[in-house]
Parts: structure tokens; sequence; C-alpha cells
């Protein structure tokens, strides 16, 4: 008989053993409060297997996100050999698996269920590198409380995002998961996940715990081929890959998901400095470690243990406490632990953190707490979810171009043609990491058009190509629908499987012969616009020069098709910038905005400086760009004081001023340059930004303050902190347009 059901029976005999239900008095306290805890009752009472299986994650058969299955999960559940089960949802069936825990182990502890809720769970948002486009941190946040609300209603207790993992190389297929190039936005908006799925209560059966993964670096993989080895100098991991993974502590997050890669020779799964001196040590995080999917048996190919008992020995030793989907401690600790290779304290610990956050949960009050098939029904995919999937999508967009204001398109249009390989998409538009979204429920571009545009319209259709492939058999259709229309839509871009986990390429142009197309269409010299579904930035020097507007969707979510009509025909104006380097060319990677100016930056017609033969060192679209349907003009910048005491603040100030004939939001953005400091520093980065909504003709003025934190940074003796000297400031609505003013810091 489960323990849960045994005390139920005591504490109608003998009163509650358990505290009473949240709210009477405050749920049990974590080993550090005073007198023994229930979790300290219960360590004392688990034998040594009943600890190891609560180190022990399985996926269910519900989905596959990895290399391994093992259907035998249920006969582990059920001998206690496993605490946490991921890849399983829906209320009834999360509730038969957890009532398997509770009433047929010897102590009925509790399951947690995992979840890839990435952005969204079934209603799907847009990519998460989409998202960070909207630069709308309170719209990230309501997006991962949305998800929360959702997953949580299906029994689902913890969710493996957000993948905070900085990215500089779109080859890298997972550039899509993350917030893009910069470390100071990157923070911003895992902070702003981290609130959005945990609330301020995880004991709330709303809230889900949140995982800051993958720690760490990944996203500097060599080539920008997953997995590949992350050989970065201890600078650049604490001043690029670290913060956003401290941000996510700072804000609370309860667990951490170690990385496949290595850094400089150590896996992270294995890495005593990252997992225990650093994320213990200096940050103080109390929350739980888990391993990626089998990245502790992985140590062996690796070559950093021999066996995969050695593996299991290391990353235990090293601070990971739940080993996902590898069955290596399972296997393995029993004995290290009875030879002493492993001891027993190290167990507890670990054991500690997933019983405290199981208890952080609220499932040792009611483990059936999250299975609500009545709330599952109320909440998911509900109206108000999907409206806010809908107006995420729209600010997500970036419009990269827009020559002669082809966009946005008249809906009263006597004819438009629809052409391209995505424009009937409809899975496509939920991108990678769409989980538990259904794509039967979303309605494609095309489908979304010819719902916008009035009855007068002909919109005819043509595919025209294949995403991949060479067959231009579909060309001549194409031609045939565009040749005398009014206007034409191209819908280009990548499928949702060509970015995400194990999807890098080499080649990031356009796929297969979509460029010839566009090219093709666009020699009918129609008012062409094109709409791109990606999950990383591409290299578009080609369509750049073939049609006069482009519109970045990414993979817009649910209701992407439905945001895309809406922008594309000027119900909603596009407000998005991009917060990752588009390259002209996939040769110039890595590429992004806060580069080093180098003892030879580029200068024009001087052979001997830093530059190529056949490229520009410009991007063909910089961080920050980003067009809408009016026009900002930037005035009137100051810098006060001009001169001021270290530790001092700065304020900034600037007009903008809307100079078109539409109302339109702007993201005002604010850099900073330490013109010379202990270490080089960057051209430009990132302290600031105001999303700003003006009609035709207002103007407001913007202030920013510039403090010691933002000044600060990784000094040439270790210490963190500011500068004397000379700093420049920028401000504009994008990294590359800005105005520019200066002030001075002051040796105190
Ligand atoms: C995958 C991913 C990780 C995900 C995990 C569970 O391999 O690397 O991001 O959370 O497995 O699905």
């Amino acid at each position: 008989m489960g323990l849960y059901r045994w005390l139920l029976i005591v504490a109608v005999m003998v009163g509650p053993l358990w505290p009473a239900p949240v709210g009477a008095q405050p749920a049990a306290s974590t080993s550090e409060g005073a007198g023994e805890t229930r979790i300290d009752r219960l360590l004392e009472r688990m034998t040594l297997d009943e600890k190891i299986g609560q180190m022990t994650l399985f996926t269910s058969t519900w989905a596959q996100t990895g290399p391994t299955m093992d259907p035998a999960y249920l006969d582990h559940v059920r001998a206690g050999r496993c605490g946490a089960i991921f890849n399983a949802m829906t209320a009834s069936y999360t509730r038969w698996l957890q009532r398997i825990a509770v009433e047929e182990t010897r102590l009925g502890i509790p399951l947690l269920f995992g979840y890839d809720v990435i952005h969204g769970h079934r209603t799907i948002f847009p990519i998460p590198l989409a998202e960070s486009c909207s630069w709308d941190l309170a719209a990230i946040e309501q997006s991962a409380r949305i998800a929360a609300i959702e997953a949580a209603a299906e029994g689902i207790h913890w969710t493996f995002a957000p993948m905070v993992d900085i990215a500089r190389d779109p080859r890298w297929g997972r550039i899509a998961e993350g917030a893009g190039e910069d470390v100071w936005l990157a923070c911003r908006i895992a902070e702003a996940r981290v609130r959005g799925f945990q609330g301020t209560d995880l004991r709330r059966p709303d809230t889900i715990a949140a995982c800051a993964k993958h720690f760490a670096a990944y996203g500097a993989a060599q080539a920008g081929r997953d997995y590949h080895t992350a050989d970065v100098s201890e600078r650049t991991l604490e001043e690029v890959y670290l913060p956003p993974f401290e941000a996510c502590v700072k804000a609370g997050v309860r667990t951490v998901m170690t990385a496949f890669n290595e850094i400089a020779g150590h896996p992270c799964t294995a890495h005593p400095y990252l997992l225990s001196d650093l994320l213990r040590g200096r940050w103080g995080f109390t929350g739980m470690v888990v391993s990626d999917y089998t990245a502790i048996n992985e140590l062996v190919p690796h070559g950093y243990a021999a066996d995969e008992a050695e593996a299991g020995r290391r990353a235990v030793l090293a601070g990971v406490d739940m080993d996902m989907q590898g069955a290596v401690f399972l296997t393995h600790l029993r004995r290290q632990v009875e030879r002493g290779e492993v001891p027993m304290a190290r167990l507890d610990e670990a054991v500690r953190r997933i019983l405290t956050l199981k208890e952080e949960l609220g499932l040792f009050d009611d483990p059936y707490r999250y299975c609500d098939e009545a709330r599952e029904k109320r909440v998911v995919f509900s109206a108000r979810h999907q409206a806010a999937a809908r107006a995420m999508a729209r600010r997500s967009m970036v419009l990269l171009k827009n020559d002669g204001g082809v966009l946005p398109l008249r809906p009263n249009l006597r004819s438009l043609a629809v052409i391209g390989p995505l424009a009937e998409a409809t899975v496509d538009l939920l991108g990678n990491w769409h989980a538990a979204g259904d794509g039967s429920k979303v309605v494609s571009i095309l489908q979304a058009v010819r719902e916008r545009v009035g009855p007068g319209c002909q919109v005819r259709f043509a595919k025209g190509c294949e995403v991949e492939g060479h067959d231009r058999s579909g060309f001549r259709a194409a031609l045939a629908a565009a040749r005398d229309a009014e206007a034409v839509l191209l819908v280009l871009g990548e499928r949702e499987n060509m970015s995400g986990e194990a999807a890098s390429r080499v080649d990031i142009d356009l796929p297969g012969v979509q460029n010839e197309l566009a090219e093709a269409i666009a020699r009918l010299g129609r008012p062409t616009a094109a709409v791109l579904l990606n999950g990383r930035p591409l290299a578009l020097t080609r369509l750049h020069a073939a049609v006069p507007a482009i519109l970045e969707a990414w993979f817009p979510g649910s209701l992407g098709g439905r945001a895309v009509a809406d922008v594309v025909f000027g119900d909603h104006a596009p407000s998005g910038k991009l917060t990752v380097t588009f390259p002209r060319h996939v040769g110039q990677i890595p590429i992004y905005y806060s580069m080093k100016n180098t003892g030879r930056p580029l200068v024009a017609d001087q052979k001997y400086t830093s530059r190529y033969l056949d490229c520009p060192n410009t991007p063909l679209y910089p961080f920050g760009h980003g067009l809408t349907y009016t026009t900002f003009a930037y005035s009137d910048l100051q810098v006060e004081p001009p001169v001021v005491d270290g530790g001092k603040s700065v304020t900034v100030r600037v007009t903008v001023r809307n100079t078109g004939s539409r109302e339109g939001e702007e993201v005002v953005q604010c850099y900073l340059r330490d013109l010379a400091a202990s270490v080089t520093r960057p051209v430009k980065e990132l302290r600031g930004f105001r999303r700003l909504r003006l009609a035709p003709g207002a103007s407001a003025t913007i202030e920013f303050t510039l403090g010691a934190g933002d000044l600060s940074f990784r000094r040439a003796d270790g210490t963190w902190g500011w500068e004397p000297g000379e700093f420049r400031v920028m401000v504009g609505g994008s990294s590359d347009l800005t105005l520019e003013g200066s002030f001075h810091i002051r040796d105190n």
C-alpha cells in the first residue's frame, strides 16, 4: 500500500502527520527548516535502491526526443526504480501513471512528470527565437505562463525550458530554440520565461518547474554542427555563455539540464567546475541538476570514461542528480555505493533535491493535483490562449525589406497569386519542438489569405517547387498564376524539421530551387512580397536582390497562418526586430553585432585591414533591424552629465518621431561602447530598449539610465566592475542605425 494512502488512514486516527493543506500552515520546510521534515523522515526510510530510483528519469512512449526508448518504463515505475517520467501527458494518462507510483510502490513517492514545453503546450506559440524578436518581455512571459497553464492541466509538473544557449552560428539548428545572439537581451528573456513557467508559487496547480538548459556553451558547437565540441576561452564562457544561466538561477529556476557538449576537454555532464564550484558554490543554486538525454552514457564516446560505470561515477560526483533515460545510475550506483566509490551522502543530497522539488510542487500533499480533466478541457487551446498566440506571432515577425511599400497588400485586390512550397503548410507553422501541438488545428497561410481578402479577389495558388530538391517542373504553373495578378505573395523557407535538434545545415540559403522560383516570378514585374518560414537566419542575398519585400515570419505557431494575413494585409503592422544577425554568406559565420574592433578594423580601399576579398564585412540584415509600415526619425540625443564620477549614472535622452502616415511601433535600442579598457571590449553592446507606439506625426522623448552595472565587465584581473575612461552611447532603431553621443568616467 502506498505511503500516501497509509498516511491518510493514520491521519484519520491520530491527526495529520502531513502538514495541513497549503495556506493553513507553511508546507513542510526543506532540510534548511527547524526540526525534522517529512523529507528527512522519508529519506531515512528509503532503501538504496529507492534512492537510486528517484535519481532515474525515463521517457514514456508517447513521444520520442532522443536516441533510445525503453518500453519497460512501467515496470521500473512499479518497482520503484523510476522517480520521474517525461513525454507523458493528458490528465488521465498522468493520473494513471501516478496511481501506479503512489499505490503500487512501497513508499508511494509521487512521480515527477517532465516534458519539452518549449513554446507552448497545445496552443503553440512562435518558436523561441521568433518570440525574442518581439522584444516584448511581458508577451514572452505571458507565452510561458500560458504554456504552463495548459501543461499543468494535463498533469505535467516540469518543462525542459527555457533553452538559454547563446547562439551566433545559424548553421546550428538549435539557434531556433534560444533568444538570439545578445547576452544582455537573452538574460532578460530568460528571466521572463522562468517567471512565466514558475509563477510566484510552484504549489499552484497552474505553474510548472522550469529548467535552464543546456548548461553550458552548447551554442558554441564548432562549425555549427550539433553536439560538436565547444572550445571557448574562459573569458568567452564567462562573458557570453554563462550569464543567461546565472540570470535563470537568480530568477529562481528550480532545475538545470547539462549539455551534451564538452568545453575544452571536459563534457558538461561531468564538469566539476560548472556543476559544483560555479553552479552551487558561486551562484548558490539549490535546485536539481538533470542530465540531457543519455548524456551520462555519452561520456564513454566522449572518451571521458572507459565504461558506463565510470561515466555514472564521474557524473554523480560532479553534481548530476538525475539521469535522463540512460539508466546508468540504475545499473551501476548500487555497487559503487557498496564499494565506497560513491558516498551515500552524495545520493542523499541528490535525492533530497529531487524530493524537495516534488514537495515544492505540492505533490506530497496531493499527487493528483495536476491531473485535472475538467481544467484540461477548460484551458487547453482556449480562445484566450489562441488570441495570445496570434498576437505574439504578429509581434515576432520582422519586416526585413519593403521597397516601394509593396506591403501591406490591399485586401480589395482583384487578383492575388500565392506561390511557394510552404503556402499550404500547417504542421510546419508549428516549428520544431512543437511537442503536443496539433497540426490539424493549424490554418495555412494560403487558407488565411483566402479568408482575409474580399469576395471580389481571385486567389490563385501554385506551389512552384518543393522546399528541397531540384524539380523545376512547377515553375510554369506558378508563372501562369502570377503573370497578370495584381500582386504576388511568395511563401518560402525551410521545413520545421530543418532546424531544432540534430538539424545543422552547411548551406543556409533558401533550400532547393526556391531562389530560382522567386527570381522567375520577380521577372514578371508584379508587386511581389516574400513571406519566410524558417528556424534560423538564412543567407538571403539572392532573394534580397530578387524581390522588393521580405517578411520574416519564422515558425509562427498554431495561429501563424492568420497572423501572417493580419500583417500582410495591414490589419497589424510588423514591429519585430532581429535578435540574430542575418549574414550575406555562410562564409561570414560567426558574425554578430557585438564583435571586437581588432587592431586593423576595416578601412575602405585599404588592403591591410580586416576584410574579405569577395564579400563585405557587414551582414545582410543586422541585429536590431526591423521595418514597419511607417518610418521613425531620431533626434536630439543627449548624454548627461558628459563627465561623471565612477559608479555614478548617466542619463541618455533621445527624441523619436513617427514621420510616416500610419501609427507604428518602434523598438528604441540603446548601445554602449567602452573605448579603452584593461581588456578589449565589443564595438557596441545592447544595454537597454523601449517599445514605443506613436501616431503619425507624434514624437516622444525616451530616457535610459546607464549605471555602474551597465558599464561593468570582467576586468583583466578577473574582478567584475567598471573602469574609468571614454564611453560611446548609440541609440537607434537598429544596431547599425544610431545617433551617437559620449561621456567620460573620471577616475575616482
Ligand atoms: C533532447 C534535448 C533536450 C530535451 C531532452 C528531452 O535530446 O537535447 O533539449 O529537453 O532531450 O526531450
